[in-house]
């Protein structure tokens, strides 16, 4: 079997990386890639939204399967193009992808289905806006419509906050028209965690879950960045709150989408809050998240290339995966996840791969012999280990060998679960 993944960062590495592993596939390419995944994939120079060129990639080379990783293909249509051309692409069509593209269809759709999540109402004009947020007061929490790449979600906690995002997002058009309509919903306090799916033809295949750290700095202060570290298993999280997520988020969802005329295939990925009246969902994504598929997916124990095969052939699988437990630590260029300088040298990396660690690339480029910093987020480093202890000590502990220049990584990923032992 052919793989092809589309999209080039550290998401798109362990996802390449681990159909690398299975038997069941003899090729796996990424395109656009980057030159940290060389040696687990055929790198392309073909772009993500170059739905022909793809296409056209995919016939020639015979690619039995197109995997993507990031949500702007998908919300402009990429699996539609691909179907189009008689091609076996997993993600949800442009219709389908609007869980994630549109925050408001998603709230229409839990409104209407009795999901649970955060009350809220939704703009396009900012003296209603406004006075609702008066009304409600704060904490409350303003986001963008569209996509917006993670930062256009604003958790105000003063009235006076709120207000200025609204004024931003829709006066100003800070996102342009992503943020020309803007969710104005409810805080919900308790804690977080990501939840995904395998979705396809109305089966399920839910993942074993993970926990995000969204600030650039220790103790999650700081802005909001895509995620500076992840953890799986989240021990906080019982396995009763998990399964009525399953029960009470992801079924329901999954069924809802089917009845909107708009199925979902491909991973459906549940940001949730775990409330006093049980979990509840902060956002949908349409794909993987990222760095939680860097954590997620090396705890598959089965044949990756096996198993998608069967869930495109709706055959029945049984998806195992292991009890260990995974810790990754993002190493960002510094002045993330505001504008950065490219171009600085890593440290040597190898020595992190010789103690037993998986290091992923995000945002790196090969300058003769040296990796250099080409993107805000630029590598994450993993451990595989028996315990969360362990695994955070290994990374800590190999990382601080390295003299790492340019950059900077969070100290503490993983102190949640720490600091309720
Ligand atoms: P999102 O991009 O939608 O995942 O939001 C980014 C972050 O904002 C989330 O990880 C939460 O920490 C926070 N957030 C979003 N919605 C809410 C909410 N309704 N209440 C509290 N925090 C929220
Ligand atoms: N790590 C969060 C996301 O991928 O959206």
């Amino acid at each position: 079997m052919k793989v092809l993944v589309v999209g080039s960062g550290g998401r798109e590495h362990a996802i390449a990386r681990k159909f690398s592993e299975s038997p069941t596939v003899s090729d796996v390419f990424v395109a656009p890639g980057n030159d940290g995944m060389k040696e687990h994939a055929n790198v392309v120079a073909i772009d993500a939204l170059d739905f022909a060129g793809l296409v056209q990639f995919a016939k020639e080379q015979s690619i039995d399967l197109t995997f993507v990783g990031p949500e702007e293909p998908l919300s402009k249509g990429i699996v539609d193009a691909f179907e189009e051309a008689g091609l076996l692409c997993f993600g949800p069509n442009a219709k389908a992808a609007q869980i994630e593209g549109s925050k408001s269809f998603a709230k229409e759709l839990m409104k209407k289905y009795d999901i649970p999540t955060a009350a809220y109402e939704t703009f396009t004009e900012v003296e209603p806006a406004k006075a609702y947020i008066r009304e409600q007061g704060a904490p409350i929490v303003v986001k963008a419509d569209g996509l917006a790449a993670g930062k256009g979600v604003i958790v105000a906690m003063t009235v006076e906050e709120a207000i200025e995002a609204v004024e931003d997002m829709i006066g100003n058009q800070k996102f342009g028209d992503s943020s020309s309509k803007v969710v104005i919903e409810q805080f919900l306090d308790g804690e977080e965690f990501s939840y995904m799916s395998f979705v396809h033809k109305g089966q399920i295949y839910p993942m074993v879950i993970a926990q995000d750290h969204k600030r650039a700095y220790d103790g999650d202060k700081g802005p909001n960045t895509g995620g500076m570290g992840s953890y799986s298993p989240v021990p906080q999280i019982s396995e009763e709150v998990v399964q009525r997520a399953y029960d009470e988020v992801v079924v329901p969802t999954v069924r809802a989408m089917d009845e909107e005329g708009a199925p979902f295939t491909g991973i459906l990925y549940a940001g949730l809050i775990l409330t006093e009246d049980g979990p509840k969902v902060i956002e949908f994504n349409a794909r993987f998240g990222d760095p939680e598929t860097q954590v997620v997916l090396p705890r598959m124990d089965s044949d990756f290339g096996e198993f998608m095969m069967a869930l495109m052939k709706e055959q029945p699988y049984e998806l195992a995966w292991s009890e260990d437990a995974v810790l990754g630590v993002v190493v960002a260029s510094e002045g993330y996840p505001g504008p950065v300088e490219n171009g600085n040298p890593l440290p040597n990396l190898q020595p992190l791969e010789d103690a037993g660690l998986e290091v992923f690339h995000a945002g790196t480029k090969l300058e003769g012999e040296t990796y250099v910093g080409n993107g805000g987020r630029v590598i994450l480093v993993t451990a595989h280990a028996k315990t969360l202890k362990e695994a955070q000590t290994a990374v800590y502990d190999q990382m601080e060998k390295l003299t790492w220049g340019q950059f900077f990584y969070r100290r503490d990923i993983g102190w949640r679960t720490f600091d309720q032992e």
